[in-house]
């Protein structure tokens, strides 16, 4: 898409309004895409003015394009193994509302205050910590990881599980796979790692960092859908295929799963390549960077231009 010469500002208005035209542009396209082909009129608004900083704060956060649901591709997660614990193994059908155009409407309640998502997390962190739903988890795990970020984050990230380094510090994508993240959520997206909010499928590390157990997923699983509820993000990242296999209910590879919407929880989401995926197969970063393209472009973020 070219850019308008108010998109290329670099004073502060000019840029608020390069903002809003993206946010305006990408919610147009995603109308035109859902088939609306006229809007009606709106009642008579006052005169344009120069929109104050709050107006803009306040423009930038529902403007955004949410696309709309992607045909149904994904097929019904395989049949697992039973359990080896006692928990009961996670539904098959998740008790997701239908999505609706511009709403994230598959949550079960409505959003928490801002205000009270830390107290939120913050019990779910006691709970999970004390959790011994998988007898190997537990027995070998330091300390449980649970998430870390801005508790009403626009953005979560979502992850496998923790690794050693998540282990030992308790905190998710710190060793050399989250310094790729953080990376890419910095250098890549402009944004700070403290914006975003980052979790995993499983809260224990699997010894020696095996893939996790289908019983272990459907242990730990509704503890990653309550954090999902509690930061409410408006925008998912699935990294790598054990996410977006469990959140997607899917076998497809990500190659296939990538590069276009899908939904969670009814929330607009993206799968891409795990990061330590990305370092094993840097010339994979290329389509990694077009995936995180593909969510910037829909929350109203600013790409960089090519270094010509
Ligand atoms: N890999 C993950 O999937 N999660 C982490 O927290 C670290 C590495």
């Amino acid at each position: 898409m070219a850019e308008t010469d108010a998109e290329a500002g670099t004073d502060p208005y000019r840029e608020e309004l390069a903002l809003l035209i993206r946010q305006t542009r990408a919610r147009l396209e995603s109308l035109t895409r859902a088939g609306v082909a006229a809007l009606p009129r709106s009642a008579a608004r006052p005169p344009a003015v120069r929109p104050s900083p709050a107006a803009v704060a306040a423009a930038s956060e529902p403007i955004v394009a949410v696309p709309p649901p992607t045909p149904s591709v994904e097929r019904p997660r395989p049949a697992s193994p039973p359990p080896p614990s006692p928990a009961p193994p996670r539904p098959a059908a998740r008790p997701i509302v239908a999505p609706t155009m511009f709403g994230t409407a598959g949550f079960e309640s409505p959003p928490l205050d801002p205000a009270n998502r830390p107290g939120a997390l913050a019990v779910l962190r006691e709970e999970v910590a004390a959790c011994m739903k998988c007898a190997e988890l537990a027995a070998s795990r330091t300390q449980t990881v649970l998430g870390d970020g801005n508790p009403a984050a626009r953005l979560m990230f979502i992850g496998e599980a923790p690794g050693g380094d998540e282990d030992r510090l308790g905190v998710p994508f710190v060793g050399k796979a989250g310094q790729l993240l953080n990376d890419m959520i910095t250098k890549g997206m402009g944004l700070r790692r403290e914006d975003v909010y980052v979790a995993n499928v499983l809260k224990c590390r699997p010894p020696g960092n095996r893939d996790p157990e289908p019983a272990e997923v459907a242990n730990c699983i509704g503890y990653l859908d309550r954090q999902i509820e509690i930061v409410r993000p408006e925008f998912i990242c699935l990294l790598g295929k054990i996410a977006a296999g469990t959140l997607l209910n899917t076998a497809l590879s990500v190659g296939r799963l990538r590069g276009r919407w899908h939904r969670v929880h009814g929330v607009p989401t993206v799968v891409t390549y795990h990061p330590s995926y990305l370092l094993r197969a840097p010339a994979a970063k290329k389509e990694a960077w077009a995936d995180l393209q593909l969510l910037m472009r829909a929350m109203g973020l600013a790409i960089p231009r090519k270094k010509g």
